[in-house]
C-alpha cells in the first residue's frame, strides 16, 4: 500500500465510524455544520479595553461598541424571535394539545436551511407555555451532541425516571416498558424536542422508529417535536415509521433582506446603539448576505467584525465615526472573501458549470454529496436547453478530475475515497467494457462550502443563470 492509499484507507475507516448512510440519507456530516457555524468563539472574548487616558467620548463610544457587540452574539437570547409569527401559532398549538389529551401519537417535522431559528422559535415558545403555567416537563436532545444514535435512551432514561442507567439496551427496554404500561406510572406529561434529528439516522432506522412509536403507547404521554434541515427527510424513512410519524409538518423558509434587517435592529435595542451604525448600513447587510446565504448566525458574524473593525480605528485615529458600508465590506471580505473563493470565476466555463451542478445537487437534494450520474444528467439537461454537445463520461472523466486536484471536491465509492488513480482506472474500465451503470454507486463530495461558490462566482455570468436556484 502506499502512502496515498494508506491516507485514504485511515479516512474510510474513520468515516465509517461516523455511520453515514451509503443509501442516500442526508447524514449531517459534524464538521460540515460546524464550518457553517460562525466565528462566536473567537471573538467573544475579544476584550473592549478603555484606557482611562482616552478621551471621555471615545471611552463612551467604545462602550457603546461593546454593548452593541454583546447584542450580537449568538448567546444572546433575543427577547423575542422576530418574523416567525405563524410558525409559533402552529407549535404553540401542536404543544397544548399534546398536553390537553395526554400525548399526542404522532410527532411534529419542523425543517429549513441553517440559522433560520428553527430552534430558537421552538425553544421560546416552550417558555411561553411554561410561563403561561401549562403543566409539562420539557426535554432537549441535540442529536448532534452524541457519539451514537442510542445515546438517547439513557439520556431520556434519566430525564423521564431520574434514575440513572448507563446500558443502552437496558434504557431502551425499560423505556418501552414504562410506556407500554397500563399503570400511569408517568404521571407529568413530556414535551420533547429532538433537535438536529437526521443524525439519530442508523440503518435499521430502530432509533427512529423507538420515538416514534412510544407516543403511540398508552401510558406514554410524550408530545414529540424533530427539527432537521431537509424537507424530504421523512419521505427517506421506512413506511411503518412514516406512518407513525404522521403528517404534522412546518417548512421554516429562509429570511428575506428586509427581514435579516429587522432581526439586526431588534438586537439593537437603545437608540444609541442603533445610531453607531450609518442609516444605509444595516439594509446594505441584510441585501449582501440574502444573496449569499440566509443564515443569521453569519450576519450577526459580519456584524460584530464591523464592530472590532470600526473599533480599532476610533482607537488608532481617536476620530469618532459611524459604522459604515465600507467597514461591512472589509469585515465581509475579512470572513468570507478568500482569494482561492474568487478564483473560482477564473475557472474555464465547462470546470464552472460542473461545479455549479454539483453543488446545485447537494444544495436541492439536501446530503452531503451528489451522486455521480446525477451530477452528469443535471449538467447535461442544461447542455441540452443550450443546444450545446452533452459531454461525454470521458470528457466529464476529465473536468472531474481537475476539480479534485484543485482539492475542491473529492471522489469517493460508497463510504471509500478514491485516489486519482483508482478512480481514472475505474472510470476507463467501465468506459472499455460500456458498462456505466458501474458508476452508480460513485459520490461526488464538495470540499469547499456552497456558500463559497455562490460567493466566489456572485458576479460570474454563467453563475448568475443559476443563483435564483439556490
Ligand atoms: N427571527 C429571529 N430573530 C432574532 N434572532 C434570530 C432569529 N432567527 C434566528 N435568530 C438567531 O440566529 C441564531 C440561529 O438560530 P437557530 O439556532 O434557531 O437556527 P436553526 O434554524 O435552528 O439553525 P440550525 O439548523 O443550524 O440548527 C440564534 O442565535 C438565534 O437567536
Ligand atoms: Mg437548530
Amino acid at each position: 500500500m502506499d502512502i496515498e492509499q494508506e491516507e485514504c484507507e485511515l479516512i474510510n475507516q474513520a468515516m465509517i465510524q461516523t455511520r453515514c448512510n451509503l443509501l442516500g440519507i442526508p447524514k449531517q456530516n459534524k464538521t460540515q455544520k460546524e464550518q457553517s457555524r460562525t466565528t462566536e468563539n473567537i471573538y467573544s472574548h475579544e476584550p473592549f479595553e478603555q484606557q482611562s487616558s482616552q478621551p471621555e467620548h471615545i471611552q463612551q463610544q467604545l462602550q457603546l461598541m461593546e454593548e452593541c457587540f454583546t447584542s450580537l452574539l449568538e448567546s444572546t437570547v433575543p427577547d423575542e424571535i422576530l418574523c416567525r409569527d405563524q410558525e409559533k401559532v402552529l407549535i404553540t398549538r401542536f404543544i397544548e394539545e399534546g398536553i390537553k389529551n395526554n400525548g399526542q401519537k404522532q410527532a411534529l417535522y419542523i425543517s429549513g436551511v441553517p440559522g433560520i431559528g428553527k430552534t430558537a422559535t421552538v425553544l421560546e415558545v416552550k417558555n411561553q407555555l411554561l410561563s403561561k403555567k401549562l403543566n409539562f416537563d420539557f426535554i432537549y436532545f441535540n442529536a448532534m451532541n452524541v457519539s451514537t444514535p442510542e445515546d438517547i435512551y439513557p439520556f431520556l432514561y434519566e430525564k423521564i425516571t431520574n434514575k440513572k442507567e448507563t446500558s443502552k439496551i437496558k434504557s431502551c427496554i425499560l423505556l418501552t416498558e414504562l410506556f407500554n404500561n397500563h399503570s400511569n406510572m408517568i404521571q407529568q406529561n413530556k414535551v420533547i424536542l429532538l433537535d438536529e434529528c437526521d443524525n439519530l439516522y442508523t440503518t435499521d432506522q430502530q432509533v427512529l422508529y423507538n420515538l416514534v412509536d412510544w407516543p403511540q403507547q398508552p401510558s406514554a404521554r410524550l408530545t414529540v417535536l424533530m427539527i432537521a434541515n431537509t424537507m424530504d427527510f421523512p419521505e427517506r424513512l421506512k413506511p411503518k415509521l412514516q406512518s407513525r410519524l404522521g403528517n404534522h409538518r412546518i417548512v421554516f423558509k429562509p429570511y428575506n433582506s428586509t427581514q435579516i434587517e429587522s432581526i439586526l435592529q431588534q438586537r439593537m435595542k437603545t437608540k444609541k446603539i442603533k445610531q453607531l451604525f450609518a442609516s444605509n448600513t444595516l439594509n446594505y447587510l441584510g441585501k449582501k448576505i440574502a444573496t449569499i446565504s440566509t443564515d443569521i448566525r453569519k450576519t450577526l458574524s459580519v456584524c460584530r467584525t464591523a464592530i472590532l473593525l470600526a473599533k480599532e480605528q476610533l482607537q488608532k485615529q481617536n476620530i469618532l465615526s459611524q459604522i459604515e458600508v465600507d467597514h461591512i465590506k472589509l469585515a465581509y471580505d475579512k470572513i468570507y472573501n478568500k482569494p482561492q473563493h474568487n478564483a473560482l470565476q477564473y475557472f474555464n466555463d465547462e470546470l464552472k458549470l460542473l461545479l455549479i451542478m454539483i453543488a446545485l445537487e447537494i444544495h436541492v437534494k439536501g446530503y452531503n454529496y451528489a451522486y455521480f450520474h446525477q451530477v452528469i444528467q443535471r449538467l447535461n439537461q442544461q447542455k441540452q436547453l443550450k443546444n450545446q454537445q452533452t459531454l461525454t463520461y470521458n470528457q466529464t472523466k476529465y473536468i472531474l478530475i481537475k476539480l479534485a486536484q484543485l482539492n475542491l471536491i473529492e471522489i469517493k465509492e460508497g463510504q471509500l475515497i478514491l485516489t486519482k488513480t483508482n478512480w481514472q482506472q475505474k472510470l476507463q474500465n467501465s468506459l472499455d467494457k460500456d458498462r456505466l451503470f458501474n458508476l452508480d454507486d460513485i459520490l461526488i463530495q464538495l470540499k469547499i462550502n456552497i456558500d463559497d461558490i455562490k460567493n466566489g462566482l456572485s458576479n460570474d455570468d454563467l453563475f448568475k443563470e443559476f443563483s435564483n436556484l439556490f
